[in-house]
């Protein structure tokens, strides 16, 4: 089955960017002049997503504001003549329907997702988290997931290798490589580096099944009241077989303050209108 939807849950607190974050959704951030949601769900319309269901919360009407008509500003860069602007500003609105829903309270990302189970039904979904931002010359990431999804029919997630020193920052997952590929046998939440099953973290691209939403709604809160989806995701291992896509492409955790820059830097690199200069000036720095 082609998969149509895509669940972006944007309603954390993003308490690691305050205060930037305070009033402003962490989502909003731009990576140059695009806000990092925007690269998210432009990545989900290249893979050929056509249905965007965003879970939000308080604070987060930016989003919405983002993807919507702005007629004053449209006016004023007609009147302007400024063609090119006016197009780019149309460009955001017509890209796809968006549909939003609350999440009333931030109780963990599978409690954000489960908010979405009347929106998405009873088909295969994308999740794309907006902090990960994945730059690919090739296939967009959750493109990869999706074609890993169509020979397998089972939930498949995004995974990176990541320093054993750092692994205690992400939900980690245990493996065995067969002829059916990277197939994964557990899922750990945030282990301690001596208790990490492997060095494969798992990144916010995830394709998953709707028998996940059972599995969330009969999972526990975790000792600060989250849901966790790795732990529904880990009791779903039991009846379902779930495959772990290791995608081509540069991954940036720009929820962090050094990924967000590391990302900014790069992005500005790469930019044919401001490369050149960029490069310059940063090779030009004494600091
Ligand atoms: P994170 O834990 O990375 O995001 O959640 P956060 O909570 O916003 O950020 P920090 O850690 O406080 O800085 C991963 C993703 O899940 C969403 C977030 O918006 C983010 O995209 N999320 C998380 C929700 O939608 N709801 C939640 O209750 C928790």
């Amino acid at each position: 089955m082609k998969i149509r939807k895509a669940v972006f849950p944007v309603a954390g607190l993003g308490t690691r960017f305050l205060p930037a974050t305070k009033a402003t959704p962490k989502e909003m951030l731009p990576l140059v002049d695009k806000p990092l949601i925007q690269y998210v769900v432009e990545e989900a319309i290249t893979a050929g997503i056509t249905e965007i269901i965003m879970v939000t919360g308080r604070n987060k009407n930016a989003i919405e504001d983002h993807f919507d008509r702005s007629v004053e500003l449209e006016l004023l860069l007609k009147g302007k003549g400024a063609t090119d602007l006016l197009n780019l500003t149309r460009k955001i609105t017509d890209m796809c329907d968006i549909s939003y829903i609350r999440q009333k309270e931030p109780k963990g990302l599978g409690h954000a997702i489960l908010r979405a189970k009347n929106l998405v039904g009873n088909e295969p979904f994308a999740v794309l988290l907006g902090d990960d931002i994945i730059y690919s010359t090739g296939k967009p990431g959750i493109a990869q997931l999706t074609d890993v999804f169509d020979k397998k029919q089972a939930p498949v997630i995004a995974v990176e290798k990541v320093p054993m020193e750092n692994i205690s920052a992400y939900g980690v997952i245990d493996y065995k490589t067969t002829e059916e590929g990277v197939e994964i046998t557990a899922l750990v939440e945030k282990p301690p580096a001596d208790e990490a099953p492997s060095d494969l973290a798992i990144i916010g691209r995830y394709i998953l099944t709707p028998e996940i939403f059972e599995y969330i709604e009969r999972t526990e809160p975790d000792a600060k009241g989250e849901i966790q989806l790795t732990t529904a995701l880990n009791a779903m291992l039991g009846s379902s077989s779930m495959f772990a896509c290791q995608f081509a492409g540069t991954r940036y955790d720009a929820g962090d303050k050094l990924g967000f820059l590391k990302a900014t830097v790069e992005f500005a690199l790469r930019r044919d209108d401001l490369g050149a200069d960029f490069r310059k000036y940063l090779k030009g720095l004494s600091l």
